[in-house]
């Protein structure tokens, strides 16, 4: 089987949860201390081998093709005034042997169409799918790296999950099979935001995929499911029946940053280990947990 070189990133939602920050940005481009989403996304794909990075994008999502676009402008002024470190930043945003391809998908459709959108780019290769909004912080190996190095010994379909507490199942596709090792499960069964009483497992899907091509034929077939979508869920239900499907919980902190509670937290964790930033930050979080923590003293009556 051919190596993953091409990941996917659908980018054409709405970002409704978290409006008006995005009534004209993308969530995508939100930042997370001082690089949006979409750029950890692709730091995450480039460190994992891989070179083809395709967008899927909507309207108003032209900011993403600028992000990764060179800033011609922007750069001589930086070179003009000497600001080396800042340029340095600017310009290795992508190392240059990565290529970028975006591809519109014209109606919102679902998950599942975004991916198919990418059909033309990707051919018959196995490939990764990335959702910007799960940002996944990790100690020693980035998510999809951990997935990857998989996929070169399995040779078959991965999915990202996490055990989920059983209340917040109906937020994702959730799986069911049996566990081959601690983490590792052959996927026999999965299903798109059930209830709490229909969830055959709370492991759930995070927004890391590896996919054999075999899903585009699926996917051309899949139905509408859930929310009046296409789910690409619904079509790895279906591809389970043909090839093998593992699901992994990757190791490392996912943080929701479609959600205002996720994406806070995601704030606090990167800042605290930010280089720049890091130790001033603690400083003041321990200041401001102080005060909140200080018992209040009642004012003394004028009597
Ligand atoms: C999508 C998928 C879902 C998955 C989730 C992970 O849902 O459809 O299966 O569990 O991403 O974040 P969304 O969050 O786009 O509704």
């Amino acid at each position: 089987m051919k190596a993953i070189k091409k990941a996917v990133f659908p980018v054409a939602g709405m970002g409704t949860r978290f409006l008006p920050a995005t009534k004209a940005n993308p969530k995508e481009m939100l930042p997370v201390v001082d690089k949006p989403l979409i750029q950890y996304a692709a730091e995450e794909a480039v460190a994992a081998g891989i070179d083809t990075l395709i967008f899927v994008t909507g309207r108003n999502k032209r900011s993403i093709e600028d992000h990764f676009d060179t800033a011609y402008e922007l750069e001589r002024e930086l070179e003009a005034k000497q600001k080396v470190k800042m340029l340095s930043v600017l310009r290795s945003i992508l190392p240059s042997h990565v290529n970028c391809v975006f591809i519109r998908q014209s109606q919102a459709l679902g998950l599942g169409h975004a991916v198919l959108c990418a059909r033309p780019v990707v051919n018959d290769e196995p490939f990764a799918v990335i959702l910007a909004d799960d940002l996944i912080n990790f100690t020693s190996k980035p998510c999809l790296s951990q997935m990857v190095d998989l996929f070169n010994f399995q040779h078959c379909s991965i999915l990202g999950t996490e055990p989920v507490p059983m209340e917040d199942v109906s937020s994702y596709g959730v799986v069911d099979g049996i566990e081959v090792k601690p983490g590792l499960m052959e996927v026999s069964g999965i299903v798109e935001k059930p209830s709490v009483d229909k969830a055959p497992s709370n492991v759930a899907v995070v927004g890391r995929y590896i996919l054999t091509p075999r899903i585009f034929d699926l996917l051309e077939k899949t139905q509408r499911g859930a929310g009046n979508e296409i789910q690409l869920t619904d079509a790895i239900a279906e591809l389970l029946r043909e090839q093998r499907v593992l699901s992994y919980n990757f190791e490392g902190r996912r943080f929701d940053c479609g959600s205002k509670l996720g994406y806070l937290k995601a704030q606090v964790e990167f800042a605290l280990d930010h280089e720049e930033v890091g130790a001033e930050f603690k400083a003041f979080l321990k200041e401001l947990h102080a005060q909140h923590t200080e018992k209040v003293v009642p004012l003394k009556s004028a009597n």
